[in-house]
């Protein structure tokens, strides 16, 4: 599906659609003056601060900051990106939405890829067969027998069996009409080398041979590729052992980085828990599912990208790791818990006993086993302390530093101000550091206080009449290039009203018009949606819009020199020290003065305006 949905269509969606029927069917709504309330699902609480107010079409939970209008609600209670959100709305109220003409070049290549999908499909029914009912796959139904897996796991993931033979493959696909080049750049089957045809035999040979196969399965349903696992003695070829697993290549359809194997699978098991349990392996993603876990996909061994991320942020914004306790798996968890921090989905980390992987640990201690273990997961900041405390000399001033270092993006992270300053008492107490010294250091990042700020309710933060400017910037289209003229696009002086101012200008620019559900529709970042939808249901109407503008670019201009004739006072009192015959004396602290003098001047007729 395009992502391409024109303009024409979102706003006709958003005419017919109804934010209170929407919302509805999520929250129970009740009357209250010219809002709704009710109890927020997006956090719990006991009285309600979640708001909407239909003649805007916007919502907006007081108590933890989430807001928007009616396609980022879609958005944030179902998973869903924007086009999502709009083609289920579209749904809803019968807007058929245009399907976008192909190029011809797009044409062919969905064609082609229809067309690979359809050999992948061909493999893995060949290798399934094999495994299920024919004597060649006698070896391979044996290894699964062996390693406990059953008839109903093997038909619900089309496990398969790929026989020894060089070629049985390579000749099926032949037999069945299916273009060997294609298959080819599928991975499936390799050509031999140059000099080496044999008559009859068809010049390629079997990429996957006497192993069991899984097919890798997207979330269409389609195979996109496969994984293979070695059974028995590794046959010695030349003096190289051939690997215990073995992949398709990349080709047009199978990107190694954007998929998850057994994710389709299980995607109803992940929304009816509400998170996925990420293991590496294959075979520990079908224990577990044999044992009736079923909120799991597996990484496949190597660290998860971006892609596989974003992906699952699709569906759900929680995961538990779940790594073997090796050094690797370790090294994995590192690097992954960034990229799960963009993708704003919360992980937990949970451990098993050395020398387990998931699929030995769950046949050892069963299901009950390994939900203690899901239970016992350390959320992320905890499972970071306890890795930093092993790996550094935390005696050491040295090792204090490290393991505070490795501590802060995560802490600086954490949205509940109230799990933030916990986790601050405990770092602190396990590293033996005072709790302002860790404080200091969060201070100095990316400002967690206005992000914990952001989330509690409260008096909103950051100087009234910058939040003024924002309301009338949302709301008056010729104010947005005043206020850019004047404070400047980085001249706000709290960093959330920075930020969206800057969002809003930037919007404008963009599109030549500020349109408030349309910016709410395309703003990527959370923090200004929540502030604009806040923003929106707290401005009183106001009776003069420009005489306000004034008043607040005067205020703005008022403040900026105030903060001037501080700094050159500051300035003055550094320099007067290093003067040898009396203040005065020193370099460039008579023109300070002048220049002090002169904002002075102008500070008193920006107050005398201001009053008049
Ligand atoms: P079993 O020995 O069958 O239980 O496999 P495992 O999953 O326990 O193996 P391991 O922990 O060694 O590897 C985890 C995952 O990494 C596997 O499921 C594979 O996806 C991948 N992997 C392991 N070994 C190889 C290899 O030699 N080549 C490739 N491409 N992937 C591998
Ligand atoms: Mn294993």
């Amino acid at each position: 599906m395009s992502d391409f949905i024109p303009e024409g269509k979102i706003a006709e969606i958003k005419e017919r659609a109804s934010i209170l029927e929407v919302i509805g069917d999520f929250v129970s709504l009740k009357k209250a003056g010219k809002n709704y309330l009710g109890l927020c699902p997006f956090h719990s609480e006991r009285t309600p601060s979640f708001t909407v107010n239909e003649e805007k079409g916007i919502f907006h939970c007081f108590g933890c900051g989430a807001g928007g209008n009616l396609f980022n609600f879609l958005m944030r209670a179902n998973n869903l990106g924007f086009p999502e959100a709009v083609q289920e709305l579209a749904k809803r109220y019968r807007i058929t939405l245009p399907s976008r003409e192909l190029s011809e070049a797009e044409k062919a290549r969905r064609s082609m890829q229809g067309r690979l999908f359809e050999i992948n499909e061909v493999a893995a029914e060949y290798y399934h067969r094999l495994l299920i009912s024919q004597k060649d796959g006698e070896e391979g139904r044996k290894y699964l027998a062996e390693r406990g897996i059953s008839e109903e796991v093997i038909k619900d993931h089309r496990l398969g069996f790929a026989p020894s033979s060089w070629d049985s493959l390579a000749i099926f696909l032949k037999n069945k009409g299916v273009p060997l080049n294609l298959a080819e750049n599928l991975g499936l089957i390799i050509p031999r080398k140059e000099g080496r045809n044999q008559g009859e035999k068809p010049n390629f040979y079997d990429r996957f041979r006497q192993r069991v196969i899984f097919p890798i399965i997207n979330l269409g349903g389609k195979v996109c590729g496969f994984g293979g696992r070695i059974i028995g003695e590794a046959t010695i070829n030349g003096n190289q052992a051939p690997p215990k697993y073995m992949n398709s290549p990349e080709s047009p359809i199978y990107n190694k980085g954007h998929n998850l194997y057994g994710l389709n699978a299980a995607l109803s098991a992940i929304r009816e828990h509400g998170y996925v349990v990420i293991v590496e392996g294959y075979m520990d993603l079908l224990s577990l599912t044999q044992e009736g876990i079923r909120n799991v996909a597996a990484s496949l061994g190597t660290a998860l990208t971006t892609a596989q991320v974003s992906l699952l942020g699709r569906y759900t914004k929680e995961a538990v790791l779940v790594f073997d306790a090796d050094e690797g798996g370790q090294k994995a968890t590192q690097r992954s818990l960034e990229i799960f921090f963009k993708e704003g989905i919360s992980v937990r980390v949970a451990s098993l006993p050395a020398g387990s992987d998931p699929d030995s640990f769950i046949r050892r201690e069963k299901r009950a086993g390994f939900e203690q273990v899901l239970a016992n997961a350390l959320p992320l900041v905890e499972y970071l302390l306890e890795q930093a405390l092993r790996r550094h000399l935390i005696r050491t001033v040295e090792g204090k530093v490290r393991a505070v270092r490795e501590l802060l993006p995560a802490l600086n992270r954490l949205k509940d101000p109230l799990e933030q300053n916990l986790y601050i008492e405990r770092v602190a107490s396990r590293l033996g550091l005072k709790e302002t010294q860790i404080r200091g250091q969060l201070r100095g990042k990316s400002s967690p206080l206005t992000e914990a700020q952001k989330t509690s309710p409260g008096p909103p933060k950051g100087p009234a009449h910058e939040r003024l400017l924002l309301q009338l910037m949302l709301l008056n289209n010729h104010v947005i290039p005043l206020v850019e003229e004047v404070v400047g696009k980085d001249g706000f002086t709290d960093p959330s009203h920075r930020k969206l101012a800057r969002e809003i200008m930037n919007f404008q620019e963009a599109r030549g018009k500020m349109d408030v559900q349309e910016f709410l529709s395309h703003v990527g970042d959370e923090e200004s949606k929540d502030l604009t939808s806040e923003l929106l249901l707290t401005g009183e109407s106001v009776m003069d819009p420009d005489r306000m503008l004034r008043d607040c670019l005067k205020k703005v201009k008022l403040s900026r020199v105030r903060q001037e004739i501080q700094h050159v006072d500051e300035e003055i009192r550094q320099r007067s020290r290093q003067g040898q015959e009396g203040p005065l004396s020193a370099p460039g602290v008579k023109e300070l003065l002048k220049r002090k003098q002169r904002l002075l001047v102008e500070q008193k007729k920006w107050i005398d305006d201001s009053a008049g």
